[in-house]
């Protein structure tokens, strides 16, 4: 796994940016794994300025989202399906029939995660997964516990995961209870993986991931045997890791 060390946020996101648009320019075909949360955030304003500044085109772009809650519909102001067209997809050239996001309000749950598994494996897998990661080591909401081996899964979430995204709503009795996530196979059969992690509340993960072992208990920790990872993390975040 490859280690980028970056001064701060803004480091962190201009990186990842650059790292995604040198894929854009050689591969314009590109299917891209994307993720929510505050990480990618600033990696979507910089994609945005870009291509508001050289038109790099995203017209090819296919794209997979990691995960969205069960029970909120696109329009919810807290759906990921709201969250991607607001933070990227309204601001570019992306065709919204090529972006594809789980439905969290599908009335046969399995079947919409064995069709959302199945759509990936028919589009030939994903070249760039872009992550961030939980304080417990979740990726995607594949919450400590889950088997290396899942795919495109209904999950529980935990209380520490919901108190974090609780941010985002007016309570916490509001963050839903759970999720469609990819599976960390799923994750892991991407072709290049780019993990993202800032500041003091990622030390904790950071250290696990790189000073641990590799254990179901901290799902990231399989990120070291995928032969093609980079992690793009500040000072803050590495902080403590030998
Ligand atoms: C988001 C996702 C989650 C987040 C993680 C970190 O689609 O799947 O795994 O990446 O919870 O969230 P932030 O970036 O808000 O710290």
């Amino acid at each position: 796994m490859k280690i980028i060390e970056v001064k701060n946020y803004q480091e962190m996101s201009l990186a990842a940016a650059q790292y995604i648009i040198n894929m854009l320019k050689n591969t314009p075909k590109l299917t891209l794994g994307l993720a929510t949360g505050g990480t990618p955030q600033g990696v979507y304003q910089h994609l945005i300025e870009d291509y508001k500044k050289n038109g790099t085109s995203y017209a090819q772009v296919t794209s997979f989202n990691l995960d969205e809650y069960i029970g909120l519909s696109k329009d919810d102001p807290n759906s990921y399906y709201r969250y991607m067209y607001e933070n990227l997809f309204k601001h570019i050239n992306i065709s919204l029939q090529q972006t594809n996001i789980p439905s969290g309000i599908n009335a046969n749950l399995q079947t919409e995660c064995d069709e959302y598994e199945n759509k990936i494996l028919q589009h030939g897998g994903i070249d760039l997964q872009l992550l961030g990661i939980g304080s417990n080591g979740h990726i995607g909401f594949n919450e400590p516990g889950t088997s290396f081996q899942s795919r495109t899964h209904v999950v529980d979430l935990t209380q520490s995961t919901r108190e974090a995204n609780a941010r985002y709503f007016t309570s916490i009795e509001e963050v839903p209870t759970q999720a469609i996530t990819m599976g960390i196979h799923s994750i892991f059969n991407s072709k290049e993986i780019l993990l993202l992690a800032s500041g003091k509340a990622k030390q904790d993960a950071m250290v696990k991931l790189l000073n641990g072992d590799v254990t179901e208990s901290f799902p990231a920790s399989i990120l070291k045997q995928h032969p093609n990872a980079t992690i793009i993390a500040d000072e803050e975040a590495l902080l403590g890791v030998k």
